[in-house]
């Protein structure tokens, strides 16, 4: 990574950190950019011209671009009352998040404000972010779109209203309680007071920033204010139906982070796995097997499918200190000992408490199922201990 910080007026490269702003109530502007060089000179300019009358502030911009938008920066910089820093990231590691992230963690100020470069957020509404927080005492301020005074106006078409309408809606049905009070989760736009994050809980993947921030570290009181979303001022949106699909795995990694929550979804692909399992015994009974080892090597199907499932929709962030094979093996084993365990636990429950074959059997069910569980969660994906975030 590469960084060149700016004092206000000419083009230096000071300390490795942003300009020690400690004064109360500063602000820094974090920036994420990527090819938005038609973009800087304007965001620049409407910053200068609404903020730092204001409000003390400095920009960090954290760049991923490919074209020469670093050099733009550090060019329009010059013309800037306040300190402006580049950081190019040589590895865009977690996208557009991860840069967030990477900016939070330099800022120095009291208050931070994360903003896009493309003039979509009106600069303007900064002093208003931070000062509804400090009056409210709240550590996050979300501009939003969706509450009175607020618009989607430059949403690009019906299509885009419409993902992201239903975006918001799932995400918000996924998080009722920790999205309580913010009608715009999928805001880009939000102000943050430092000391109420955590940056290193947060594993951000691509777009979706202060769903992460509001999930994963729970700021104590949210203020919301309204804003309309502009027209972008040059160049296009980078967002893609890629960036789509990984919106939906960080929606269903973040919701697996609940124990119970997880343990439903495991429930879940269990019970999926009666699919593979029965078109397997129907294949190999059709094609001649024996009806014993068809159903044993069609369980081996059923298991192989859950595995699959539980690996990339439950655990994903949880498989790197094992190799493909050893999680796979002790999944397989534990799925296996589950079946030969609950033939003895049925008759246990049967003969020595005499219980009913039927209570029996849902007994032993459930009792393998919260062992296969807690099994799965100790032996193949270990919680590890408190992970640094990606950088
Ligand atoms: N550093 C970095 N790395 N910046 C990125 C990357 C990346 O991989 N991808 C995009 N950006 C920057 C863009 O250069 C821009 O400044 C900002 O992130 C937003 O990107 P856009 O491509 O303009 O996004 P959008 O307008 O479609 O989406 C915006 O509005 C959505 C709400 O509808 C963003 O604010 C989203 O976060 C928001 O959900
Ligand atoms: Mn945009």
């Amino acid at each position: 990574m590469t960084q060149e910080s700016t004092a206000p007026g000419e083009l230096t490269t000071p300390a490795p950190h942003t300009a020690e702003l400690a004064e109360p109530g500063a602000v820094t502007l974090v920036v994420p950019t990527f090819n938005e060089s038609a973009n800087i000179r304007e965001l620049l300019h409407q910053i200068r011209e609404s903020v730092p009358s204001r409000l003390p502030c400095e920009v960090v911009f954290v760049d991923d671009s490919t074209d020469d938008t670093p050099d733009v920066i550090r060019a329009a910089a010059r013309d800037c009352p306040f300190p402006v820093t580049v950081l190019h990231r040589a590895e865009p590691v977690g996208g557009l998040g991860g840069a967030v992230v990477e900016g939070i963690t330099a800022a120095t100020s009291e208050w931070i404000v994360v903003m896009d470069g493309d003039c979509q957020h009106p600069p303007s509404l900064v002093p208003e972010l931070v000062a509804t927080g400090k009056r409210a005492g709240a550590g996050l301020v979300v501009a939003s779109r969706y509450i009175a005074g607020g618009s989607r106006a430059g949403l690009a078409g019906g299509y885009r209203v419409a993902v992201s309408r239903g975006a918001t809606w799932l995400t918000k049905s996924l998080f009722p309680r920790r999205l309580r009070g913010v009608s715009d989760p999928m805001s880009g736009f939000f102000a943050i007071r430092r000391d109420d994050i955590t940056a290193d809980t947060l594993k951000p993947l691509g777009y979706k920033i202060l769903l992460e921030l509001t999930v994963r570290t729970r700021p104590p009181h949210v203020a919301e204010v309204p804003f309309v979303f502009q027209d972008r001022f040059a160049g296009e949106s980078k967002s893609s139906a890629r960036e789509g699909l990984r919106f939906l795995r960080h929606l269903t990694g973040l919701r697996a982070a609940a124990p119970l929550a997880r343990m439903i979804g495991f429930g879940l692909i269990g019970a999926s796995g009666f699919l593979p399992n029965l078109l397997g015994l129907w294949a190999l009974t059709r094609a001649g097997l024996h009806y014993v080892p068809a159903e044993i090597v069609a369980n081996q199907l059923g298991v192989a499918w859950n595995f699959v499932l539980i690996e990339h929709l439950l655990f994903r962030d949880r498989r790197e200190h094992r190799r493909f094979w050893d999680r796979a093996g002790r999944f397989t084993l534990l799925a296996n000992a589950d079946l030969v365990l609950r033939i003895p636990l049925i008759a246990l429950f049967v003969h020595r408490f005499g219980m009913g074959a039927l209570g029996a059997t849902a007994l032993a069910l459930v009792t393998t199922f919260v062992l296969r569980f807690v099994g799965t969660e100790a032996l193949v994906y270990l919680p590890r201990k408190a992970k640094k975030a990606r950088t």
